[in-house]
């Protein structure tokens, strides 16, 4: 599926991701989870792997930024665990991001969807400009990134909701945009900044959006991935 509701499965270890996933254990349809930084060094691929064997689709979050070459020989690393999606940073240039989508194609050509990180919702245009010496706008930035990534064969970049739509006007409609940042409408928004909530986000164009903590956080985590999905995906 091209759309879908990806819940951020942001806990220290496997114990309580298993934990997490036990309440999923009666739902017909196997929700989609990203495993980020904090949980794969924490427990390394054998959480991975648990993960795939229990058939649900997996985004592995890790955003790396390296030389080309390093870059190419982690990505054959990680096809290797079978993972749905994983990622760089753009910034890493075109060449790097060309040298990940080609460690990652595995010998039969076929390979998990590869997307990039355009700017950090956590970066500021200020801080841009003051320490990264990027004179562009956030906009500018964030287009040219995604330029980018289309230009070294991806599939589509990381970005706020908000940006969905300017990607899809500069990359086309079959470029995807994966978007955090999003909160029901009467929940508290956390250290997110910039939220919308799934409807809106599905309004906007948003392909795939990464819901954590109020599903995650929620009293009831099933009643609230339900919510997710039927706000984003419509009843189907
Ligand atoms: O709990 P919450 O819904 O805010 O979780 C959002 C997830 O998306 C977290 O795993 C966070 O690291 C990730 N993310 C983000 N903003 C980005 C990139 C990733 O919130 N720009």
């Amino acid at each position: 599926m091209n759309r879908d509701v990806i819940i951020a499965c942001d806990f220290p270890s496997a114990a309580e991701t298993l934990d997490f996933l036990e309440l999923f254990r009666a739902e017909p349809r196997k929700p989609f989870l990203k495993i980020g930084m904090e949980l794969y060094y924490a427990e390394g691929p054998a959480i991975v792997r648990e993960i795939k064997r229990r058939d649900h689709p997996v985004f592995l979050d890790l955003k790396l930024h390296d030389i080309p070459n390093t870059v190419r020989r982690a990505m054959g690393v990680l096809a290797r665990l079978d993972v749905d999606m994983c990622n760089v940073h753009a910034a890493g240039t075109v060449e790097m991001m060309r040298a990940a989508r080609e460690g990652l194609t595995r010998a039969d050509g076929t390979r998990p969807l590869l997307i990039a990180v355009t700017q950090l919702t956590s970066t500021s245009e200020e801080r841009m400009r003051r320490e990264l010496l990027v004179d562009a706008t956030m906009e500018e930035t964030i287009r040219r990134y995604a330029l980018n990534t289309r230009e070294a064969g991806l599939d589509g970049v990381v970005c706020s909701p908000l940006e969905a739509g300017l990607v899809h006007e500069a990359c086309g409609a079959g470029f995807l945009t994966v978007t955090p940042g999003v909160r029901f409408a009467e929940g508290a928004s956390g250290d997110q900044v910039r939220v919308t909530t799934p409807a809106r986000a599905r309004e906007i164009g948003s392909d795939y959006i990464v819901v954590g903590r109020p599903v995650t956080g929620a009293d009831d985590p099933v009643a609230a991935y339900r919510r997710c999905v039927a706000e984003f995906l419509g009843s189907r």
